[in-house]
């Protein structure tokens, strides 16, 4: 896999408004990621922040982004054409094997990755139910896009306010999916989102048994391992090496899943 570490500028090529506050960034780019990795994207003067690769077309590849502090506003303000510093593809990647069953569990921007591992997860005869949680309907991302994908997968929404789809947490339906035993066994569940969302699915796969693997994600600044930013307790692996996507058994390992985690100063925060 080729990997720049030196931010090349790369002109977006198209942006895609998702809800009013999602931003899909096209960069006409060849990364050879794989689905769960990230990309390292910088607005001199601004910041530099890692974000999911929601796709990656082989010539083109794009991100997903919420507008809530300096870094995403400033991205959502810019246009066609505009240059962004990119680096990577940076992170451990999921896995999944040919031909399974398998559960998207999506929160947040978590969609956009999870998009990316359907749509090369359909390609190798795998079937998806793919379940996305939102707090409301304008909140939903993907929905559309997960609809064109066909009949190999399912598409499953939950809100918290019910506006649309199952009311509460999507991993109601979760629940619901691994007791139903009429289905395809179920190979893997694969959790992106807010970590609350994914210390629940990391619960409900352990206590039943099925397999599952977590998209741990801490403040991050290098990106590929020199800097020990988003290392985490108690091993302090590195979530942008040895993540970010990690197995259900190495995600309960780490003490802070689901608890707390760092800031850019080392300041904890609890979720
Ligand atoms: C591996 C990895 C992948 C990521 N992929 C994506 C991605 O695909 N899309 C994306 O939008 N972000 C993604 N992020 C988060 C992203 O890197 C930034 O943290 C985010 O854009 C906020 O940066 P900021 O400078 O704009 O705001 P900050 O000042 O850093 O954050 C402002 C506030 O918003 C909170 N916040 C951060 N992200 C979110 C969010 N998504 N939704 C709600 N509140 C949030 C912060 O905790 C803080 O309180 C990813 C992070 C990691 C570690
Ligand atoms: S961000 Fe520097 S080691 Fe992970």
């Amino acid at each position: 896999m080729i990997r720049c570490d030196i931010p090349k500028a790369i002109p977006i090529k198209k942006i895609m408004q998702e809800n009013p506050y999602v931003k899909t960034f096209v960069f006409e780019h060849t990364l050879n990621s794989q689905p769960g990795q990230f990309v390292n994207l910088w607005i001199p003067r601004i910041d530099e922040k890692p974000m999911s690769i929601a796709y990656d077309g082989g010539k083109e590849f794009w991100v997903s982004m919420f507008a809530v502090g300096p870094f995403s506003k400033a991205m959502h303000s810019l246009k066609v054409g505009d240059m962004v510093g990119v680096r990577g593809p940076y992170g451990k990647p999921f896995e999944f094997k040919k031909g399974q069953r398998l559960v998207m569990m999506a929160g947040g921007y978590g969609a956009a990755p999870l998009y990316n591992l359907t749509v090369r997860a359909i390609k190798q005869g795998c079937t998806v139910d793919f379940v996305v949680g939102a707090r409301s309907k304008e909140h939903l991302l993907y929905v559309n896009r997960i609809k064109k994908l066909g009949a190999s997968v399912k598409l499953h929404v939950a809100t918290d306010d019910g506006s649309v789809g199952k009311k509460g947490y999507n991993t109601l339906i979760l629940e619901e999916l691994i007791a139903n035993k009429k289905g395809k066994k179920i190979g893997c569940v694969y959790a992106c989102g807010p970590e609350p969302m994914m210390k629940k699915v990391s619960d409900i796969c352990f206590a039943s048994k099925v397999n599952a693997q977590i998209s741990v994600e801490r403040y991050m600044k290098c990106g590929f391992g020199v800097c020990g930013q988003c290392s985490v307790d108690p091993k302090g692996f590195r979530t942008c090496v040895e993540g970010p996507c990690v197995s259900n058994e190495v995600a309960r390992s780490v003490v802070e899943f689901g608890k707390y985690h760092r800031d850019k100063t080392g300041k904890m925060h609890k979720f």
